[in-house]
């Protein structure tokens, strides 16, 4: 239920809590609608703190009993929590509540699963389990003794007792409430092991439901690996005895890093090469990378606030990158961060629901897990990392380790390893995590004698709150080539921090083609009026394979804009020179198929509007597909040799070669398509036999208004498995005509199987609504309206995940006033449905400003 006014939490109002707990003993009794839990918690004053109110955190909780030193007492509650008096020295807590796992739609505290008992804590969800002090910066050793009539009973640690019925587990690291977890049920272990760097075992599993056995090797593979890497990289070694995955169908985000029990979505570890594509494999072998490594970034050391989410994940996805990066391929997974940064970061740093990387303030923090602080939050890392170079990082990361082992830490303190490391300042470099807004480049070059000058100028334009922009510290990576393509300067990291700041080369002997934010080394908009034929050459001759690729990326974007705007033809250049990429047998078919993709139609609309232009979604629809058309004509006779390299005659893996080679393959079926109706899309599906070649086949006739039959055959083929129905509700809107698109998913939410408490049946169908952007805009507004029919329905259900998907409304200022009014109509609609979760309240008034 909402507050009347919803309260504010601030940053600079930080101060510790009063109290220290040095251990925490939990009984569950398991029922699905009333299950008793007993706390016993040893408190003793806090020496650094000053304020002694004993205010403990509970939510939804029936409280039974409560004592104080074995005395009962009677606290004072709130629907926030309670308070008590208690001595002025150490004493012990008790006390039992009653909760209703079985009624938690949310899922945040202990909810029910398919029969299964599992909890989610992060952020503030202990708190719904029992009275807490449910706050990262108090951490405690934790015992928890399960009772429940099931096979299957874990908590956190190591599993220190067992009976008939009954488990008991000890995690001996102090740790805060959200890094808890139980899971119950009846489930089956995939056993592995592991062997640390000084020779402890430690006993894997991985927990599925009876069913899903065939879809754990994988994960299994990926954890082990992930072990070793962060041992081999990070020198960081595993502490606990055992390590448990578990597997869930009802979860809200990935997974979740619990200590020594991590708990996934199902769609997140779960793999075979029939029911997954290769771009599964990929994000779930990072995911697993990204939970284990939280062992030592936020759980070893934690945070110790939500302001500082960043901390632990800036930092994880960081780690998480370089580990795809050495198992795969470092440029192609370069590639994808920065598609995924522009698509995803970019909208929200530039639009109403722009925040810091490091917030200063929040109504409800499960709105602030963003793609800015996951996402740009890693950046900032390898840009520093960039800066202080490969040794210093070490060296610094080491410290950060040694030092802060066990506590509950700040940005303050990640900065201070670095400067206590390499002597630098930090200090405006900290700006990053202050200031939001993406910075944008301008470069102006000059020509005189032997000397070329780059000058660079930095601007954030005004972001809610934030009007006036600081200088920030931005490492721009550059080579120079040569006129016949040889490279005259190799990749130099210059340092920008003034506004406007020169750069100078002598003694070249002409004039060159600069490479300007090689590898990407900054999350930046770079403005640079380059020629086609300067864009031509980089595509040719570029050795960074990340500019050379934004050579191409470049071309696509100018020649579509020509074609919005000025209903220009597609630009030879472009065509030409993809043509000859894609010709060059000895480039990596997975770098070769990121070169055929064009910059998202939001991404288009974004450019138009920040140029003045209001964007028209079926003119950018109509642009992308006679650009795709030229495309497939272009290249028509190169068609099948790209299919021919693309093959691949051993048994499915999906490691990088070989999803390399799909993807190509993939990308050629799709311009092939669009020149012999889908005839040889309707082979390739008949003859697929894993899910990403019939995934592919599959999308390929729907984008050709083909493949009904085929559809009904998938459904009949898969109804039995949840996370490929997933793909065939996804698939369905996304492949739909923009006319169509809400219709389509409009009879999907009617179909028997769109279980829509379901969060990724859910955003199967409305995820793939809002990406579909043609679709989504339909004049008539039917899109937004399914699409808000569908928030304030599932509202009350679950507010985590109807907040993040108001997201889809975040770009409604740079449409025209027709769209623009019938989003906010929406907006408004949902802003007024009476009872309206905090998550969702603070949303939509954010997206509304
Ligand atoms: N901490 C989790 C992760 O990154 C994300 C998460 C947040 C999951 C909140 C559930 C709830 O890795
Ligand atoms: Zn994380």
């Amino acid at each position: 239920m909402r507050d009347a006014a919803p309260t504010t939490i601030y940053l600079k109002d930080y101060t510790p809590f009063g109290y220290l707990v040095d251990s925490v003993h939990l009984t569950f009794d398991l029922t699905p609608h009333a299950t008793r839990v007993t706390s016993r918690i040893a408190f003793r004053p806090n020496p650094n703190a000053t304020d002694r109110t004993f205010f403990l955190h509970g939510e939804e909780l029936t409280l039974i009993r409560a004592a104080i030193d074995g005395g009962e007492i009677t606290p004072e509650l709130s629907d926030k929590g309670l308070t008590a008096i208690t001595p002025d020295a150490p004493f012990i807590w008790e006390a039992e509540v009653e909760i209703d796992p079985g009624n938690n739609t949310a899922l945040e505290g202990l909810y029910m699963s398919n029969g299964m008992y599992c909890t989610q804590c992060e952020a503030e969800g202990f708190r719904k389990i029992t009275y807490y002090p449910d706050r990262p910066d108090v951490m405690s050793t934790f015992t928890v003794r399960i009772n429940g009539d099931l096979p299957v009973l874990l908590s956190n640690g190591n599993p220190t007792a067992k009976g008939e019925g009954w488990a008991e587990w000890t995690d001996p690291w102090p740790k805060p409430a959200y890094l808890f977890a139980l899971v119950a049920g009846d489930l089956i272990a995939h056993p592995g092991q592991f062997t640390t760097m000084s020779d402890r075992e430690v006993e894997l599993n991985l927990w599925v439901r009876p069913g899903d056995e065939g879809k754990c090797a994988f994960g299994m593979e990926a954890l082990k690996k992930s072990m070793k890497w962060d041992e081999d990289v990070y020198g960081r070694e595993y502490d606990l005895d055992v390590f448990n995955i578990v597997a869930v169908d009802d979860f809200n985000m990935g997974a979740m890093e619990n200590k020594g029990l991590n708990i996934f979505n199902s769609s997140a570890v779960l793999a075979s090469p029939e029911t997954s594509t290769d771009a599964n494999f990929e994000r779930i072998e990072a995911i697993i990378a990204h939970e284990y490594f939280h062992n030592w970034t936020g759980n070893r050391i934690t945070c110790r606030d939500w302001f500082q989410l960043c901390l632990k994940e800036g930092l994880t996805v960081f780690r998480d990158a370089q580990f795809t990066s050495d198992m795969r391929s470092a440029p192609v997974k370069r590639i994808h961060d920065a598609i995924d940064l522009r698509s995803r970061q970019f909208p929200e740093d530039n639009g109403p629901l722009s925040h810091p990387v490091r917030p200063e303030s929040f109504q409800e923090i499960n709105n602030f897990y963003t793609a800015t602080v996951y996402e740009k939050g890693a950046e900032i890392i390898g840009m520093l990392k960039r800066l202080v170079g490969d040794e210093a990082y070490a060296k610094a990361l080491d410290l950060y380790f040694d030092r802060h082992d066990g506590q509950a830490c700040t940005i303050e303190d990640w900065l201070k390893v670095f400067e206590d490391t390499t002597d630098r300042d930090l200090s405006q470099f900290k700006r990053w995590y202050s200031q939001s807004g993406t910075p944008r480049i301008a470069v102006a070059e000059a020509w005189d004698d032997g000397t070329y000058t780059l000058t660079l100028s930095q601007r954030t334009e005004p972001t809610p709150g934030q009007d006036d922009k600081q200088p920030q510290v931005i490492p721009v990576a550059v080579g120079l080539l040569g006129p016949n393509g040889d490279e005259v300067r190799s990749t130099e990291v210059l340092e920008l921090t003034e506004t406007e700041q020169s750069f100078q080369f002598t003694g070249l002997a002409a004039r060159p083609v600069a490479s300007i934010l090689r590898d990407f080394s900054a999350p930046v908009i770079l403005e640079q009026d380059q020629t086609n034929s300067e864009r031509a050459f980089l595509l040719a001759h570029d050795t960074d394979p990340f500019n050379r690729w934004q050579a191409g990326r470049s071309l696509a974007q100018d020649t579509l804009l020509r074609m919005i705007s000025d209903e220009a033809a597609p630009d030879a250049d472009y065509l030409d020179g993809l043509l000859s990429v894609l010709r060059d047998g000895e480039l990596d078919p997975a770098y070769r198929a990121l070169m055929l993709g064009l910059p998202a139609q939001s991404e288009l609309a974004a450019t138009l509007y920040e140029r003045g232009d209001t964007p028209d979604p079926m003119a950018i629809w109509a642009a992308v597909e006679t650009l795709r058309q030229a495309t497939a004509q272009h290249m028509q006779d190169l068609l099948p040799r790209l299919h021919g390299e693309a093959m691949v005659d051993a048994p499915y893996s999906p490691d990088a070669e070989q999803s390399g080679k799909r993807a190509l393959g993939s990308a050629a079926l799709a311009l092939t398509s669009r020149l012999d109706g889908g005839a040889m899309a309707a082979d390739a599906y008949a003859n697929a036999d894993n899910m990403t070649l019939q995934l592919t086949a599959l999308s390929c006739l729907l984008r050709a208004r083909k493949g009904e039959e085929e559809l009904a055959g998938f459904y009949d083929q898969w109804k039995h498995d949840r996370l490929v129905m997933d793909k065939w509700f996804g698939l369905q809107v996304s492949m739909a005509s923009p006319e169509a698109t809400p219709k389509t998913a409009r009879a999907l939410t009617e179909h028997p199987d769109f279980n829509w408490k379901n969060p990724n049946r859910f955003r199967a169908v409305m995820g793939a609504l809002a990406m579909n952007h043609a679709g989504f805009h339909q004049t008539d507004g039917t899109g937004y309206q399914l699409l808000a029919d569908w928030l304030i329905r599932l509202d009350p259900v679950n507010p985590q995940t109807t907040a993040r998907m108001c997201a889809a409304f975040q770009t409604w200022t740079r449409y025209d006033a027709g769209r623009q009014d019938l989003m906010r109509a929406q907006l408004t609609r949902i802003a007024e449905t009476p009872n309206l979760s905090r998550d969702t309240t603070e949303m939509v008034s954010r997206i509304l400003g």
